[in-house]
């Protein structure tokens, strides 16, 4: 009989950790959060989600009322206050591509000398993405050196990993497809699975369980495959812009009518960004180099996805000649819509290239602004609205397809730009409105049939 745990902790509250932890703790569970930065803490105690993620402040103030959740620096108060934590620290990209395992160690070393001081059975959830082996070769050795426990005996461990995706959370926690449970022995994954299956009760997905690097490497397998989709439906798109009469958007619908090939993630635009899919791609070649092959495959795709900024840069130029002096309006700024975060986004690679041509760039964001002021400080001008953005602008970028910007019309265009043109990175206007009223080009819309 497997006791079900209904005390949780969560060591790291980034997207995943505090999201997944809200949702926890607004039905069934008590939750825990911890973070080492104090300031971090005391404004989630204060009610304020650190980052913009939809329904996630009412859901914290919500939990903060009924007492459900509460974050701390401590962890050692959480561990003793809990029976499960999920470890959810960032894994971000060193310089050389290598994730940088720092804050999972200090986790690990934090986790492991409260454990030594617990008496009942303890489980530890890893959920941070990390490279198969990592968690037995070196969370494991960690948790067990600081305890003076032994993993299996004293205190059980599984990874599982998260698919949230940012913009999404609070749905994608609530409805997964799958769960994956990889268990260092059957009754860490017995007390896990037994966790889920009373948090989502007859909503429960399927849970596959597997050792602890198979379940790594699903994490991995699952982004990269994701962004082969994102660099293969792009690679059509370059090829359809070259064929007259053919649209990317078309063909995308109708390949991904079958079923093997499936209707998601087929949106042809600018490339992927965010602080998944590139630092997990950064960090699965290697690795698979490393072991002795080389996976061409995935190499092709990081190149396709380098090089697709470069195409708002060459149809800018293409419109306008030398762009020294030219203002061009970027209508987008977040790594993808409904979230501020600027992390490994197309915005970013597509701005440094117009500057360093000596474009004078302005831009819009209806939530990322802060976030890009960090980065860009007073090198580009700040709009507080689309047209704002395309004042006396001469050519106007969309990088982001924020919904606010599918209102976009040719007559705005016309009445706010020194020249109206428009570049759609991210399809989400229509060119039979647009084409022969502005100069017009999108990703993936190929030239006029000419009979
Ligand atoms: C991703 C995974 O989806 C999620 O399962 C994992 O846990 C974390 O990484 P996220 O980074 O939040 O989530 O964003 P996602 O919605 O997957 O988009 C990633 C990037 O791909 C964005 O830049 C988006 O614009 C781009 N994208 C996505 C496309 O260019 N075309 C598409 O069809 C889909």
């Amino acid at each position: 009989m497997i006791t079900a745990y209904k005390r949780i902790s969560f060591f790291g509250l980034g997207y995943v950790g505090l999201s997944t932890a809200l949702c926890f703790a607004n039905k069934t569970f008590t939750s825990i959060g911890v973070d080492i930065e104090e300031k971090k803490v005391r404004r989630i105690m204060g009610g304020k989600v650190p980052f913009y993620e939809m329904g996630l402040e009412t859901l914290l103030k919500d939990c903060l009322d009924k007492g459900t959740f509460r974050c701390t620096t401590n962890p050692r108060e959480a561990v003793m206050e809990s029976d499960i934590s999920f470890v959810t620290v960032g894994t971000p990209s060193q310089p050389n591509g290598n994730i940088n395992l720092r804050y999972i160690k200090l986790v690990s070393r934090d986790l492991g000398e409260a454990l030594k001081e617990k008496s009942n059975c303890y489980l530890v959830v890893v959920k941070s993405t990390v490279l198969p082996g990592t968690t037995l070769n070196n969370i494991k050795p960690i948790l067990e050196k600081y305890s003076g426990k032994k993993c299996g005996h004293d205190f059980g461990l599984c990874f599982n990993p998260e698919f949230l995706r940012e913009g999404n959370a609070i749905q994608d926690v609530l409805n997964p497809d799958r769960i994956i449970i990889g268990e260092y022995d059957i009754k860490s994954g017995d007390i896990l699975a037994e966790f889920y299956r009373n948090f989502y009760g007859e909503k429960t997905p399927p849970i596959i369980r597997t050792n602890i690097p198979t379940a790594e490497l699903i994490k991995y397998a699952s982004n990269a495959f994701l962004a082969t989709k994102i660099s293969f439906i792009n690679t059509i798109a370059n090829i359809c812009e070259k064929t007259p009469g053919v649209d990317v958007t078309t063909v995308a619908k109708a390949i991904g009518l079958d079923k093997r090939i499936g209707p998601h993630f087929l949106n042809a635009g600018l490339g992927y960004g965010g602080s998944c899919f590139p630092k997990d791609l950064k960090a699965l070649i290697p690795y698979s180099k490393k072991s002795g092959y080389s996976p061409e495959l995935l190499e092709t795709v990081e190149s396709v996805n380098e090089n697709q900024p470069n195409k708002a840069v060459q149809l800018c130029k293409k419109f306008l000649g030398a762009l020294k002096d030219k203002k061009i309006a970027i209508l987008g700024l977040a790594f993808k819509p409904n979230t501020d975060d600027v992390r490994e986004a197309v915005s970013i690679k597509i701005i440094n290239i117009l500057l360093a041509d000596g474009a004078e760039i302005v831009v819009y964001d209806p939530a990322a602004v802060e976030n890009a002021k960090k980065i860009f400080k007073e090198r580009v001008k700040y709009a507080s609205s689309m047209y704002e953005c395309l004042q006396g602008a001469d050519c106007c970028i969309i990088v982001t397809e924020w919904e606010e910007f599918k209102a976009l019309k040719p007559e705005d265009l016309i009445k706010h730009m020194r020249t109206p043109a428009l570049i759609d990175g991210r399809r989400i206007t229509d060119p039979e409105l647009f084409k022969d009223r502005v100069k017009y080009a999108a990703i993936g819309f190929g030239p006029k049939i000419v009979s």
